[in-house]
C-alpha cells in the first residue's frame, strides 16, 4: 500500500508534546454465529500513524525468548500461527492452527509493575505470540496463567508513546479470555459472556457501563431515538464517581456498549461469508473515519481506523482489509505449512502496492526471520 502515512512521524511527535497520552483506540467482538459452532473474531486498528504492518506466518516448533535479560520467558512453539503485525516488534492480531485468536488492544490504564525478576517476564511485542504459540484453547490459557504468574514488560514505540495494551483471547467454543494488568496486577476476565473488548477504563467499568447502558441501548445509541450523550449526562448526575473518573472516555464506552448491543442483536449466519459479513458490519459501524489532523488533541479520543481483521475459526481463514487504501486480502490455513517442517513467512503490508493486494495472498509471502520483539532488551 506503499503505506500513505495519515500522520507523519513528525506531526506524531508535535501532538505528544502536547501531552496526548493516548494515540490509539480499538474494538473487538467474537460473533457466535449461532450454527455450526461458528465463531469469527473482529477488530479494528485505530491509530494516528501507520502501523507498518506485516503479515507473518510462525510454524510450530520455534524456539522462542523474550530476550529481556534475567527470567526471560523462553519457550518453543506447539502450534503454528498467522499474525497481523505494528511495526514488525508487536504481535497485536493473530490466529492459531487450533483456532485460537487474540488480539492486543490499547489500555492506558495499564500498569504492569516495576519488573521483578523473581516471575517470568514477558516483552510486549511476544504476550499474544505466546499465548498463540502454546495454548489450543482458553481454558488452557487460563490454567497456564493461573500457574506462572507472568510479567509484561513494555517500552516506548516511538518516544513518548506508551505501549501499554489489554489482551482478549478467543476459542473455537465461544470462549473468552480478558487479560488486563491493573496497579502491577494482573486481573483476568474469563467467559463466554465477554465478547467485547474496547480501550480504557478498565474491563471492569465497561462492564459495569454497560449494565446502565445495555437496557436502554435500544434508544440511546446513535441511529435510535436519543444521542448517547443525553444518557451520558442523565448517568453524570446518577453516578458522579464513576463518570468523573471517566470524564473524557465516553466515546470509547460509547464503542463498547454499541459494539455489546450490535452483537446481542447479531443474527444467525450458517456460512463463512455471512459470518465474516456479520462481524465486519459491526466492527465497520463502530470504526472512524478520517479526521483532520487540526482536529488531533483536541481532547476527543478519537483517531481514525486504519485497518480491521476478521478470523474465522471454523473455517480457518483470515481476513484483512484496510482502510487507508481499497485493500482486501484473505489467506487460508490449509495453504501454509504451520507444522514444526513449516518456514517462517512474511508479506509486508506497507511494502506491496495496493494494487498487489487483493484477494487470495497465496504464493505472496516470502521467507524471513523471526522479528525482535517490542520490550526486548529490557
Ligand atoms: C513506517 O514506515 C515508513 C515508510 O517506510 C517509515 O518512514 C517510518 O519511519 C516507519 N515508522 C516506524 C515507526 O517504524
Ligand atoms: C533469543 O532469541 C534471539 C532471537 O531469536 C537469539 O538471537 C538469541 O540467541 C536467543 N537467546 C537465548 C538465550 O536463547
Ligand atoms: C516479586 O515476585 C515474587 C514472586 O511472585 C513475590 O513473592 C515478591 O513479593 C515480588 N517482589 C516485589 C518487590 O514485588
Ligand atoms: C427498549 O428495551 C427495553 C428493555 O428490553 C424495553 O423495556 C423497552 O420497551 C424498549 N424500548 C423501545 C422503544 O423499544
Ligand atoms: C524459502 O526457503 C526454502 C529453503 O529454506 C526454499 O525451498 C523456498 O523456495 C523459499 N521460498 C521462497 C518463497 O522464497
Amino acid at each position: 500500500m506503499t503505506s500513505g502515512t495519515m500522520f507523519s512521524l513528525h506531526s506524531l511527535l508535535i501532538l505528544l508534546s502536547f501531552s496526548a497520552t493516548k494515540v490509539l483506540s480499538c474494538s473487538r467482538v467474537t460473533y457466535h454465529a449461532g450454527v455450526d459452532d461458528r465463531i469469527t473474531a473482529g477488530r479494528s486498528m485505530d491509530f494516528v500513524a501507520s502501523t507498518n504492518s506485516s503479515m507473518y506466518i510462525f510454524p510450530a516448533g520455534l524456539q522462542r525468548n523474550g530476550s529481556i535479560g534475567e527470567n526471560s520467558k523462553s519457550w518453543t512453539s506447539k502450534y503454528g500461527s498467522m499474525v497481523t503485525t505494528m511495526y514488525d516488534m508487536v504481535s497485536i492480531d493473530g490466529m492459531n492452527s487450533e483456532g485460537l485468536t487474540g488480539s492486543l488492544l490499547y489500555l492506558g490504564n495499564s500498569d504492569y509493575g516495576a519488573r521483578n525478576t523473581s516471575r517470568p517476564g514477558l516483552p510486549i511485542g511476544f504476550w499474544l505470540q505466546y499465548f498463540l504459540d502454546l495454548y489450543p484453547n482458553v481454558a488452557a490459557a487460563a490454567e497456564a496463567l493461573q500457574k506462572e504468574n507472568l510479567q509484561v514488560v513494555t517500552k516506548a514505540l516511538v518516544p513518548g508513546v506508551s505501549s501499554t495494551a489489554h489482551l482478549a483471547l478467543s476459542d473455537k467454543s465461544g470462549d473468552n479470555m480478558i487479560v488486563e494488568y491493573l496497579d502491577g496486577k494482573m486481573v483476568i476476565h474469563h467467559g463466554q459472556q465477554y465478547p467485547v473488548m474496547t480501550n480504557d477504563p478498565s474491563f471492569d467499568d465497561q462492564l459495569t457501563l454497560n449494565t446502565y447502558w445495555g437496557p436502554i441501548s435500544n434508544v440511546s445509541l446513535p441511529g435510535t431515538g436519543s444521542p448517547a450523550g443525553e444518557f451520558w449526562l442523565a448517568y453524570a448526575q446518577k453516578s458522579p464517581e464513576i463518570v468523573e473518573r471517566h470524564a473524557n472516555d465516553y466515546l470509547i464506552i460509547d464503542r463498547f456498549v454499541r459494539l455489546s448491543y450490535y452483537n446481542s442483536l447479531a443474527p444467525e449466519s450458517k456460512d463463512l461469508m455471512t459470518s465474516v459479513a456479520t462481524t465486519a458490519a459491526m466492527i465497520r459501524a463502530v470504526s472512524v473515519p478520517f479526521v483532520p489532523e487540526s482536529q488531533i488533541n483536541t481532547g476527543l479520543d478519537i483517531w481514525p481506523t486504519l485497518w480491521r481483521v476478521y478470523q474465522d475459526s471454523k473455517d480457518m481463514v483470515y481476513f484483512y482489509e484496510s482502510s487507508m487504501v481499497p485493500i482486501s486480502i484473505y489467506m487460508k490455513f490449509s495453504d501454509y505449512d504451520l507444522s514444526s517442517s513449516g518456514k517462517i513467512m512474511r508479506l509486508g503490508l506497507a511494502e506491496e502496492s495496493w494494487e498487489d493486494l487483493y484477494g487470495d495472498m497465496n504464493g505472496k509471502f516470502t521467507n524471513a526471520t523471526a522479528f525482535i520483539p517490542l520490550g526486548a532488551g529490557g
